[in-house]
């Protein structure tokens, strides 16, 4: 058993870093996600319990119909004009300011814990389940990207000085409207740049929230808080000309591949300030394997809650399963499975015992074809409907609350296989071996992430060398990679520019221009 827990930790190491004694803790995420799991009685959940639910019976929470007001190309020319105004006296900030605002960042978000639960549960959808973890990996990215500012300084050595660029623009996604927003802002002021931030239509009220606290903490230190700044922008000329706008250095996004293709084809040709550079985390089509070898109660808990958490509406989720022999010719993987799948509630962020909530917008394309169209061989395990909310119609939420599916007889190389849906539909493969397993889950266009589960140490190694995935999760489920721990960023069609992770060591150093301390490029 020790040899065997050993092998798992040594082999859990490739995309776990050890926690070295001394070093602070991040881990504030993880350990909120025990949330779920803790007994109704636990008194420390309990008042979590409570503070959400006064929380969501609030009033100005984020329910309100947006009427967002979008920018002219005057106004993206005055936004881009006054953070380039801004950048110098930013940029020649010692690391001891920069720490000092990134840690009352954190502060400011975990005493404004439970109003961001609202805005996010009203807003984006988001169960107190997601939202409250989501809320912690944003404090450590806060608290994470503060060291990185403190040892930027230094990293060059004698020969290398790290040069700020003056304008970043952020664009983070809706579906992790506070943490991915707060990480892609702060990391880019941790590297010396002013900020323009440009949230998800669909989630600007969670993006306001964050930019009104980095520009409270901002002005508490005596700083400018249009260091960062806010523009929403249409969907066409207008958001094409602040994307490509002369006056931003660089672009980081998150968001599907599409999007940072089309950034990176309206900034090619840049030469300025050193090209295009967009750093982008975009797709995924995620899978997990489970062998006969595995611990079958754990993986099934593990992948219900990687392909149905926050509905399936994650870059990481696990979109497929593929059983490898005898766990996919026996019935037991299978009921569990389905037993699992089908006592998932389904309903509003209101109700806090909701376990799936509902999805970003009535569904259309890709995702609607995943809940409604089987492929040639496909059955259906588990069928998903359409769930009418509570109350008279629902309001925000009709034709948002769907049933989780799970697709049988996935092929190879089908539709389904290969492409990313981005909701409450799991497909099931069955591989006659391990290998045979990973080269389906390799065939994919994308690799964000992987797992695998399995209790004999030379499958792990096995896999472990040849998948290919950024994040590679062993008996884990394969969402909510925590801060530091677990760097987060994939390859293939799941990133754009160096791929440095998020929440790594290399993630901020990334942001700006390493020059010869003497001044030569
Ligand atoms: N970083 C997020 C996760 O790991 C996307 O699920």
């Amino acid at each position: 058993r020790a040899r065997f827990e050993a092998s798992v930790r040594e082999a859990a190491g490739v995309t776990t870093a050890p926690h070295r004694r001394g070093e602070p803790l991040l881990q504030h995420g993880a350990e909120v996600l025990a949330f779920d799991n803790a007994p109704d009685g636990d008194p420390a959940v309990a008042s979590v319990r409570e503070a959400a639910r006064a929380a969501l019976a609030r009033g100005d929470d984020g329910r309100a119909p947006r009427a967002a007001h979008l920018s002219s190309r005057g106004e993206v020319d005055a936004v881009v004009g006054r953070a380039r105004g801004l950048a110098a006296a930013w940029a020649a900030t010692g690391p001891e300011e920069r720490v000092a605002v990134l840690a009352d960042v954190a502060n400011r978000l975990e005493a404004a814990r439970t109003d961001l639960l609202a805005v996010m549960a009203h807003e984006a959808g988001k169960t107190v389940g997601e939202a409250d973890p989501e809320i912690s990996e944003a404090i450590d990215f806060a608290r994470w990207y503060a060291g990185s500012a403190a040892s930027l300084a230094d990293a060059g050595g004698d020969e290398l000085r790290f040069d700020p660029v003056a304008v970043t623009l952020v664009t983070p996604p809706w579906n992790f409207p506070v943490a991915i927003a707060v990480g892609g802002v702060l990391a880019a002021l941790a590297a010396g740049s002013a900020v323009a931030m440009k949230p998800s239509p669909l989630a600007a009220r969670c993006g306001e929230t964050v930019a009104s606290h980095v520009r409270d903490a901002l002005a508490a230190a005596g700083h400018d808080a249009d260091l960062v700044q806010i523009v929403q922008v249409p969907e066409d000329e207008v958001g094409r000309h602040l994307v490509a706008h002369d006056g931003v250095d660089q672009v980081v996004l998150t968001g599907s591949l599409e999007t940072a293709e089309l950034f990176a084809g309206w900034r090619a040709g840049r030469r300025g300030s050193g090209g295009p550079r967009v750093f982008a985390e975009t797709s995924g089509k995620n899978t997990l394997i489970v062998t006969p070898s595995a611990d079958l109660d754990l993986a099934v808990a593990d992948v219900v809650r990687s392909a149905f958490g926050h509905a399936g509406q994650k870059c990481s989720a696990a979109s497929l399963v593929i059983l490898v022999g005898s766990v996919g010719r026996s019935r037991r993987f299978h009921d569990q499975l389905l037993d699992a799948v089908t006592s998932l509630r389904v309903g509003v962020p209101d109700d806090l015992g909701t376990g799936m909530g509902p999805v970003i917008e009535r569904p259309g394309g890709k995702l609607l074809r995943a809940l409604t169209t089987l492929e040639p061989g496909e059955t259906w395990a588990v069928e998903p409907r359409e769930v009418a909310p509570p109350g008279d119609g629902g309001g925000a939420w009709a034709g948002r609350l769907w049933s989780p599916g799970v697709r049988a007889g996935v092929a190879p190389g089908s539709w389904f296989h290969l492409t990313e849906c981005f909701g409450p539909v799991l497909g099931v493969m069955r591989a006659d071996t391990l290998e045979e397993a990973i080269a389906w889950q390799n065939a994919v266009p994308f690799g964000l992430t992987g797992g695998l589960h399995s209790l004999d140490p030379a499958e792990i190694e096995l896999w472990l060398s040849r998948v290919e995935v950024g994040n590679a999760y062993v008996n884990r489920h394969i969402t909510g990679a925590v801060v530091q721990r677990q760097p987060f960023g994939g390859w293939k069609g799941s990133s754009m520019g160096p791929g440095s992770k998020a929440g790594g060591p290399t993630y901020v150093a990334q942001l700006g221009r390493w020059v010869d301390g003497d001044g030569g490029a």
